[in-house]
């Protein structure tokens, strides 16, 4: 495949950024009254994409979408949905939208196919959950669940946690919790308030071979026991989703409390999967089925929109062009809904274990920027924390700021206040502040002319700004599934137009090993041949007083 570098259209686009430095977003908007109805696009009445107040132009998009032509981004998009090894390095599928497809759609894995047994696995997540909400499911001594603590971490905590925050409004009458870091002290605050008898642990692992995992899942055992004491109590209390049964069972978890997935499945595009299963215990099974048919939504839009109106397509395409032409390194999330607080945590593993690589897919070293840094956090709390960075930084920080028109809790006209910040700040990073102005505004408050020249600049905003504005409705399973897809989507689009594989995740083994190799020295051992920073904080960490 042509290097992305010395494609014809990648010195238009070269030229395009050179002809920018005249440009000012203002001056476009003041210029073209039609420019959100030209750079937005909706899905139904549930879900709007306003690109408009990005650094693009028309030819820019043009040219944007000739990139994604010559990458062949259709034929890769094709690749992925119908089950070809599109994870090259794993040699695997690559199916989570299979996860959300209805049960009639025909999908198949070297020639087998896999519909039934997704649907299968959902049977029996449905009457699993149905029995520990309604109480059928006892715990030993005849009481029901009331807590869940998902045990698990990556993409096997992230989403599952972030999901049930997102639907607090859909929780019914069992409380989940998520256990995630080898850090004893999470477990431990987590378990504080909670009864064994009326406690369920989901092992999560995809791979059921995760160190922190499985320290946590024996420290929840022994927890357990501590007051259960008799081990055959275990299997109404531990049930594990993992792709590896015969470590699930090595374990002592019996495998008819195993809910399966498969390993073209990444962990990170696995809450659709049985790794949804705190998520399905905390809002009903029917709720999940709504998250999976809002990831199915974006599916559809992704598979048939043209290039042209797609928004996982735009949204990446523009975000390749701040992040190549502009130098912009970080992205940030910016979701201005309080229960979206772990959604940039979780875009966080969903993009940079995505696309944080430096080689092809034919493992040549790449020359250019690949996936960006993620941030973010919810408005309006950022805005009195790094937003200062955003607006008046050396750097340019692409934003996607999210926004629910509607509330679950409008106390006060609260809701109100919340969106005129998410308007007042995409507003303000596009036009920025002019000197002029920032002049008038100081002369209005008084200020003497030897002040307000002093002043100016700090007072000054350039602007030119970028950022996308993602409008739902309202934050509903089928929403948030939406969302989750649209990400995804556009992760993939930049895999393929980066040419990453975006589905293997080396770069996390390295860190693995090594502390394998570290942990005897800190019960004692002898350190190897470590740097002198290692071996100095090995001795003291290790030193006896
Ligand atoms: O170390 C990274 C990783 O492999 C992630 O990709 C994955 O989501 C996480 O660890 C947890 O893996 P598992 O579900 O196999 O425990």
């Amino acid at each position: 495949m042509t290097s992305l570098t010395q494609l014809p259209v990648w010195d238009a686009l070269k030229d395009e950024r050179a002809a920018w430095k005249k440009i000012h977003l203002r001056n476009l908007f003041a210029k073209d009254s039609d420019r959100f109805a030209r750079f937005s696009v909706a899905l139904d009445d549930e879900l709007l994409l306003d690109y408009s107040k990005n650094l693009i132009r028309p030819q820019t998009l043009k040219l944007l979408l000739k990139l994604a032509q010559e990458r062949e981004l259709e034929a890769a998009r094709e690749a992925m949905f119908s089950g070809a090894a599109f994870n090259l390095t794993e040699g695997r599928a690559v199916l989570h939208t299979a996860l959300r497809a209805p049960l009639d759609a025909d999908i198949r894995v070297d020639g087998q196919p896999i519909i039934a047994d997704i649907h299968t696995v959902l049977a029996r997540m449905r009457h699993f959950v149905d029995r520990v909400r309604t109480g059928k499911w006892k715990g030993y001594n005849g009481k029901p669940i009331t807590d869940v603590v998902n045990i698990g971490i990556g993409g096997s905590d992230l989403g599952p946690a972030m999901a049930c925050l997102a639907l607090k409004p859909y929780g019914g009458n069992i409380r989940a919790h998520f256990v995630s870091n080898v850090d004893p002290s999470q477990m431990v605050d987590t378990l504080e308030d909670l009864n064994p008898a009326t406690t369920l642990f989901i092992i999560a692992s995809k791979t059921f071979t995760t160190q922190e995992t499985l320290l946590n899942a024996q420290a929840a055992r022994v927890w357990f026991l501590d007051t259960a004491k008799d081990p055959s109590h275990i299997a109404k209390h531990f049930v594990a989703v993992s792709t590896n049964a015969q470590a699930v069972s090595a374990f002592g978890i019996d495998t008819d409390h195993m809910f399966g997935f498969w390993d073209w499945i990444g962990g990170r595009y696995s809450l659709w999967s049985a790794i949804g299963l705190p998520i399905a215990l905390y809002i009903g099974m029917d709720a999940f089925a709504e998250m999976l048919a809002g990831g199915h939504d974006m599916d559809s839009h992704f598979r048939t929109a043209p290039l042209s109106e797609n928004m996982p397509v735009l949204m990446a395409l523009i975000g390749l062009w701040h992040s190549n032409f502009w130098d912009a390194p970080v992205h940030a999330v910016l979701p201005y809904e309080q229960r979206l607080a772990r959604f940039p945590a979780y875009l966080q593993q969903l993009d940079m274990e995505s696309n944080g690589k430096g080689v092809t897919r034919a493992g040549k070293p790449v020359t250019y920027t690949t996936g960006p840094a993620l941030l973010g956090e919810p408005g309006t709390n950022g805005q009195h924390a790094f937003y200062q960075l955003i607006h008046q930084g050396t750097g340019l920080i692409p934003c996607d700021f999210l926004a629910g028109r509607e509330s679950h809790n409008d106390i006060n006209g609260q809701h109100a206040v919340l969106l005129s910040n998410f308007l007042a700040q995409t507003e303000a990073l596009m036009r920025g502040k002019t000197a002029a102005e920032a002049q008038v505004e100081l002369a209005a408050a008084g200020r003497s002319s030897r002040e307000i020249k002093a002043l100016t600049p700090h007072k000054v905003f350039p602007g030119n700004r970028p950022s996308n504005a993602i409008l739902y409705r309202r934050l509903t399973p089928r929403t948030l599934g939406r969302l989750i897809a649209l990400y995804e989507h556009k992760v993939f689009v930049q895999g393929v137009l980066w040419d990453v594989n975006s589905f293997d995740q080396w770069g996390v083994e390295l860190g693995k090993q090594l502390a394998q190799i570290i942990l005897p020295e800190l019960h004692g051992g002898t350190p190897g041949a470590h740097d002198s920073s290692t071996l100095g904080l090995i001795a003291k960490i290790t030193q006896k007083d």
